[in-house]
């Protein structure tokens, strides 16, 4: 009860009814242009649920040890079962904070398929072995042991910093292309949970960027420098990914080494295309050619057309 109190005593303050007028205005101003959905807007989120699907399982099976089965199965729309996801060995504080962003994604995939229809749930490679593997291509050498996503919070959190990102870059991405008004305001919604989930995840490792990663003598910032630079080399498109330290010159106005956020000259996110987004989460550095998260592909007319080539 305790925790509630001030809510409830909030909510019988006479103060907070007089304070407010009594015809508040809070209907959004009328869209400019009056079309709800452009059949590209349509592509372009569902584009999407291919990230949001991985996040979703990744987190909940983390946080919970199940996934979207167990929690909203209609949203998986029948689409099998993830690969090698598992329970994480988490501190209490980030086995919630994982748990919250499992449910945010199943909102969020709730939002899109409702709003432009969707797919089931594509094939997800979430085993420990695809992250291992991602690891290795980071650092161009085979890590000994292995890298465990689930082993500990800091491996959690090195593996979860791979996965938001492409989210966010991707939604800033197709930012342009989106005309509806309501396809615009979904974009903006998962847009900013995204960037906030990064953000958290940044800041959790920001905390321990000077600690090895045991067994391995590698410092948490160098693995996300070393991951951030696999991003760029996959997607092929020049810097739009950026390490907790950085020189300087790539830094917020180029004065500092500190990144806790990745974003460009003017601090504005970066944006990747959807092949770019594909080069990465393939693992391939080519949309035509799946695997890594994705070992048949992505789903939806985007990813299918780039597959067919
Ligand atoms: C892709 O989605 C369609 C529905 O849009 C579905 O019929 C098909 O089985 C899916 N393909 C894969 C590989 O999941």
């Amino acid at each position: 009860m305790v925790p509630f109190l001030p809510l409830i005593l909030l909510l019988l303050s006479p103060d907070v009814v007089s304070l407010g007028q009594s015809n508040p205005t809070c209907a959004p101003m009328p869209p400019v242009i009056a079309i709800p959905i452009f059949p590209l807007d349509v592509d372009l989120l569902q584009f999407a649920l291919n990230l949001e699907h991985i996040e979703a399982d990744f987190f909940l099976f983390a946080a919970l040890g199940r996934g979207l089965d167990s929690i909203a199965p209609e949203l998986a729309m029948g689409g099998p079962p993830p690969i090698g996801a598992r329970k994480a060995n988490l501190d209490e504080t980030t086995r919630l904070i994982i748990e919250e962003f499992g449910y945010q994604e199943v909102g969020h995939l709730r939002a899109i398929k409702t709003t432009v229809g969707g797919f089931p749930r594509p094939l997800l490679d979430l085993s420990a072995h695809n992250f291992a593997k991602i690891m290795n291509d980071a650092f161009g050498y085979h890590l000994d042991p292995p890298f465990d996503p689930y082993i500990d919070t800091i491996n959690f959190l090195l593996a979860s910093y791979v996965i938001p990102y492409m989210g966010l870059v991707g939604y800033v991405g197709a930012n342009p292309n989106i005309n509806g008004y309501v396809t615009k305001r979904l974009l903006a919604g998962l847009l900013a949970v995204e960037a906030g989930q990064d953000a958290i995840i940044r800041d959790r490792l920001y905390q321990h960027m000077h600690e090895f990663v045991p067994p391995y003598r590698i410092t948490v910032a160098e693995f996300t420098d070393r991951i951030s630079a696999l991003r760029n080399r996959l997607a092929m498109c020049g810097i739009k990914d950026e390490g907790l330290l950085v020189p300087p010159v790539l830094g917020a106005e180029g004065r500092i080494a500190t990144n806790v956020i990745s974003a460009n000259r003017n601090s504005l996110a970066y944006r990747r295309t959807p092949a770019e987004v594909l080069r990465v989460v393939y693992g391939t550095g080519n949309e035509h050619q799946p695997g890594g998260f994705l070992p048949k592909g992505g789903n939806g007319t985007i990813a299918r057309e780039l597959l067919a080539h």
